[in-house]
């Protein structure tokens, strides 16, 4: 017979009342030496196992300690106790692989609290817990759910380089690529690196973004999504930064910055929605926690919102649109920046806007998420379509409460001559992207799309508030362990 998860038995319980089935699990905790709470990793919930202490060998009894990982064949029956609604009475016990109790002492695996900082330490045994069990379960839906999203509206799954020549964002944040011997690298006669004799023949670096690639296939298929790992070598050590990250990039031919802005709109609005459909348990558990989490709080300082309540908000209303001109004026006439409170203090139009900005504009002024659009040229990226006013470009950013800037994209720049000016001006090689500027040449059109960073997304569904803890091994400066 087919394997069956804890998750299926309890939800199809009925199905199996008063039968003999088989189950394998860990251990969660084992009490008074007669209930087992076994878990699978299916769902949050545990299933509770009986054992009549007097009918099994007490070898067996005697090792059976949490985290230890069983195998039981026992009648399914209605659970005498408060807490599930049926229990297993357990006939046959295996033990499938031993504690090693001493050092069991030192890990996570202690059914105590422990710290996330401390749960990060152990990032490979963290998948045991509920919290992380709640976390990687609702990121497997909400990547469900974007390919659902894409699926269902004609988009087409592309895959882009992970190794590529370009420097997509033109921020030069790149992690180079080579084989060379670090202790005998070519150089030319000029005294330069030879790239002309590394692996790929040129220099080569980790994608910053599909993006590039991905316009051009757009520019046959219509509509398409990349969905990859991502890499950043910025220095930010901040709870909203990661070196490796997973990115979503929609591009949509024919599409304007509108278009744009209405499809970031009902994708976020789609994947939430999904969750909240899909993911119940582990949505209340981590409101719960949240919750107590909040009561160590100063009054203050807590949320004015429960986790499943702030994600039927954030579905129920149409996000505020705002220019990057406007926000500029809320900002320097806030009392926030004229009191000095900002770190960075808004002075005139033309600066770029701190994570504490978006923030104040989200969370204080619009009480709603926030869509930012036309923004100085000289703070994006060059492929931005520039607006006839000549200072703007068609960007747009999506600015979530808690989390400051979930989505990036722009309409854009699709007239060969703006382009090559906007490349020139920003210092963007020509002949590396001659590719990318021949998709303006044959057939160009208004095209659009935008980049989701998955780990941003999850943060704010789960509430969780470390971007470290939402990706199972995070690599941040200083930190590529496992
Ligand atoms: O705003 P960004 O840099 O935009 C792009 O890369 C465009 N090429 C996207 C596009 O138009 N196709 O990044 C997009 C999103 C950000 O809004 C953020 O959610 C996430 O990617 N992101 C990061 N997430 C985690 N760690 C980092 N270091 C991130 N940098 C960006
Ligand atoms: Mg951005």
């Amino acid at each position: 017979m087919k394997k069956q998860t804890i998750k299926e038995i309890l939800q199809d319980y009925k199905k199996v009342l008063h039968h003999d089935i088989t189950v394998y699990g860990w251990v969660r905790s084992f009490r008074a030496n007669r209930f087992i709470a076994l878990n699978d990793g299916s769902t949050i919930n545990n299933l509770q196992i009986v054992v009549d202490f007097e009918n099994f060998d007490k070898e067996i009894i005697s090792k059976i300690s949490t985290a230890s990982s069983l195998k039981i064949v026992g009648e399914v029956v209605e659970s005498q106790g408060a807490g599930q609604t049926v229990e297993i009475v357990a006939k046959k016990i295996i033990i499938l692989g031993d504690n090693f109790t001493e050092e069991l002492q030192n890990t996570i695996l202690q059914p105590k609290k422990h710290s996330l900082e401390k749960l990060r330490e152990q990032a490979h045994l963290r998948f045991r817990t509920n919290v992380f069990g709640a976390v990687f379960r609702i990121r497997h839906a909400l990547s469900f759910a974007v390919h659902s999203f894409f699926n269902q509206n004609q988009f087409f799954y592309i895959n882009t380089p992970v190794i590529t020549g370009a420097d997509a964002e033109g921020a030069g944040e790149m992690f180079g690529v080579t084989n060379f011997d670090l202790n005998a690298i070519p150089r030319t006669e000029e005294g330069e690196i030879d790239f002309a004799q590394d692996f790929f023949g040129k220099k080569t670096n980790l994608t910053v973004s599909g993006q590039l690639e991905g316009e051009t296939a757009a520019m046959g298929l219509g509509r398409i999504y990349t969905f990859g790992p991502t890499f950043r070598a910025e220095n930010s050590n901040t709870t909203r930064h990661l070196a490796e990250f997973w990115m979503i990039e929609p591009e949509v031919a024919f599409n304007n910055l509108e278009d744009n802005i209405d499809l970031a709109e009902d994708f976020l609005k789609y994947v939430i929605q999904y969750v909240l459909d899909h993911c119940k348990d582990d949505l209340e558990f981590l409101d719960k926690r949240l919750e107590e989490e909040q009561k160590t709080k100063p009054e203050k300082e807590r949320a004015k919102e429960g986790l499943i309540e702030k994600l039927q908000n954030v579905i129920a209303k149409r996000f505020k649109r705002v220019s990057y001109t406007e926000a500029i004026e809320i900002l320097l006439n806030s009392k926030e920046n004229k009191k000095g409170k900002f770190q960075y203090p808004i002075e005139e139009w033309g600066t770029d806007l701190q994570s504490e900005h978006e923030r104040y504009l989200v969370e204080k002024h619009f009480e709603s998420p926030v869509v930012l659009f036309d923004y100085p040229k000289e703070i994006k990226a060059f492929y931005m379509k520039l607006n006839d006013d000549n200072k703007t470009v068609a960007a747009m950013d999506v600015l979530f409460p808690g989390i400051g800037e979930i989505i990036g994209g722009s309409e854009r720049e699709a007239r060969l001559d703006v382009l090559k000016q906007k490349m020139a001006d920003m210092h963007v090689d020509e002949h590396e992207l001659w590719w990318y500027l021949d998709t303006r040449k044959f057939g160009s059109v208004p095209h659009a799309g935008f980049g989701l960073g998955l780990e941003r997304l999850v943060l704010f569904v789960t509430g969780m508030t470390n971007i470290r803890d939402v990706i199972p091994f995070p690599r941040t400066p200083k930190n590529a362990e496992f």
